[in-house]
C-alpha cells in the first residue's frame, strides 16, 4: 500500500522562554489529530520549543486536508498558549488565513510518499535552535560518504548512489545532482548551508524516495528575524537504504551549525534523548532528536528514542566541549554569524543608523 508520511512542525509558544513545549499544547494536538478522519496514525512530539506533528495517511504530499489539519491544530494550540501567556505564542504562524497549503506560512514541512515495503523502518530527525541547512552535512554523510555508510560500497542496491535535490532558498530554484558522480559540485553548493539546502534524496537505481527535509526559512518569508527555522527530516532505512545505524552515525560528530542564541551564532549540533531536548545553555546548544519507527500498514510502531543510549554520550561531551570553545569568542565571528546571515536582525538597522556617520578615508 502507498503511504504518505507528513511531519509538520511549528513553534506556537515556548515554555519556559524558547526552551520547551507546554504539555497542554501536546494534549491539544493529540486530541485534534485523534479526531481526524484523514489520518491513519499520528504521534505528537516536542523538540525544544517546537511542536512536532508526525502523521501518516494515504492522501499524498501537499494535501490540503492534511495541511489544514496541521494549521488548525497550531491555531488551536496558540489559543491555549496565549491563555497561559507562553512565550512567543503563535510565533511561527506568519500568515493569518489558510490558503490550501502550509508552505510559506511559517511551519516547517517534510513529507514523503512511498509504497510500504515488507518492513519499513524510518527515522524522523527533529532539531531546535538551528536551520534547515544543518542537515546538509548529515545527509551527505548518510547518502554519499562510504566512510559513514559502507552500504554504498557493499549493498548492490546502493552502489549506483543517490540523487540529491538541492534548493537555493534565496533564489527559489532547485538543482538535481548525483552522488557519487557530482560530489565535488554537490559539496561546493551544500557547504553554503544558509542558502543551498538539500530538500529530497532519491535512490538512483529505481528513483525511490529516501529522504525529505523541511526547507522553510522564516526570515525569508517574514522579511525580518522571527526565530530560526528549526528543521525536520524524514529518512527511510535498511535494505537498499542506509542502515538505521548509518543514518545515526552521521551525528556522532556534533558539527557546527548556525542558530543557537538569537539564531545568530554557530554552535555544535548535539544529539539528545527526547527527555533532554531542552536547549538551556545560551538557549542551546542546537539539539537534534531522532525518533525511530517501523511503519506497519501506515501505523507508527514507535517512537524509539534513538539518541538516548550511551553510544551518543561521547558526541554530547564533544558538543559541550565545542560549546565552551565557541562561547569564549563572545560576540565575534565565526561564533557570531557572518554579516549576510544577520541581515534580518538589528544589525541591519544599525548599519542604516550609522550610514551617514561613516566618513571617507582619503
Ligand atoms: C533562537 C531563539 C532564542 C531567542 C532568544 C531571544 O532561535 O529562539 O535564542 O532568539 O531567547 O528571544 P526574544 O527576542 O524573544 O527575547
Ligand atoms: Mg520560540
Ligand atoms: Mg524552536
Amino acid at each position: 500500500m502507498k503511504v504518505t508520511i507528513s511531519v509538520i512542525k511549528a513553534d506556537i509558544g515556548g515554555y519556559v522562554g524558547h526552551s520547551g513545549v507546554h504539555p497542554d499544547l501536546i494534549s491539544i494536538a493529540e486530541r485534534k489529530l485523534k479526531k481526524s478522519k484523514d489520518l491513519i496514525d499520528y504521534r505528537v512530539l516536542a523538540c525544544g520549543d517546537d511542536l512536532e506533528l508526525i502523521m501518516s495517511h494515504q492522501k499524498g504530499v501537499d494535501n490540503k486536508n492534511i495541511h489544514k489539519l496541521a494549521w488548525d491544530t497550531f491555531i488551536e494550540g496558540t489559543k491555549r498558549a496565549k491563555k497561559l501567556k507562553l512565550y512567543g505564542a503563535g510565533q511561527d504562524l506568519l500568515k493569518s488565513t489558510f490558503s490550501g497549503n502550509v508552505r510559506g506560512m511559517g511551519p516547517g514541512i517534510a513529507e514523503m510518499e512511498f509504497e510500504e515495503r515488507k518492513s519499513e523502518p524510518i527515522v524522523v530527525f527533529m532539531a531546535d535552535k538551528t536551520e534547515p541547512g544543518a542537515w546538509n552535512y548529515n545527509l551527505y554523510k548518510m547518502f554519499a560518504d562510504p566512510f559513514n555508510t559502507p552500504g554504498l560500497v557493499i549493498d548492490p542496491n546502493m552502489e549506483k548512489g543517490f540523487k540529491f535535490e538541492v534548493y537555493d532558498v534565496k533564489e527559489h530554484k532547485r538543482l538535481m545532482l548525483n552522488a557519487p558522480d557530482d560530489i565535488y559540485h554537490l559539496l561546493a553548493f551544500i557547504g553554503t548551508t544558509g542558502r543551498y539546502v538539500i530538500k529530497r534524496i532519491f535512490r538512483r537505481i529505481d528513483d525511490e524516495i529516501a529522504a525529505s527535509s523541511s526547507v522553510e526559512r522564516l526570515s525569508l518569508i517574514a522579511g525580518k528575524y522571527v526565530g530560526k527555522d528549526d528543521p525536520v527530516l524524514v529518512t527511510r532505512a535498511q535494505h537498499g537504504f542506509p542502515a538505521v545505524g548509518e543514518l545515526l552515525e552521521s551525528f556522532s560528530y556534533p558539527h557546527p551549525v548556525a542558530g543557537w542564541m538569537r539564531g545568530s551564532h554557530h554552535g555544535p549540533l548535539m544529539p539528545v534523548a527526547f527527555e533532554d531536548a531542552t536547549p538551556t545553555r545560551f538557549d542551546g546548544p542546537p539539539i537534534v532528536m531522532a525518533a525511530g519507527f517501523q511503519i506497519a500498514n501506515g501505523y507508527f510502531i514507535g517512537p524509539k528514542d534513538m539518541f538516548k543510549g550511551p553510544q551518543f554520550d561521547r558526541a554530547r561531551q564533544k558538543a559541550n566541549a565545542a560549546a565552551d570553545y565557541f562561547r569564549m569568542a563572545g560576540p565575534f565571528e565565526p561564533h557570531r554569524l557572518q554579516m549576510d546571515e544577520m541581515e534580518y536582525t538589528k544589525i541591519t538597522e544599525l548599519m542604516e543608523e550609522y550610514k551617514d556617520s561613516w566618513k571617507k578615508i582619503d
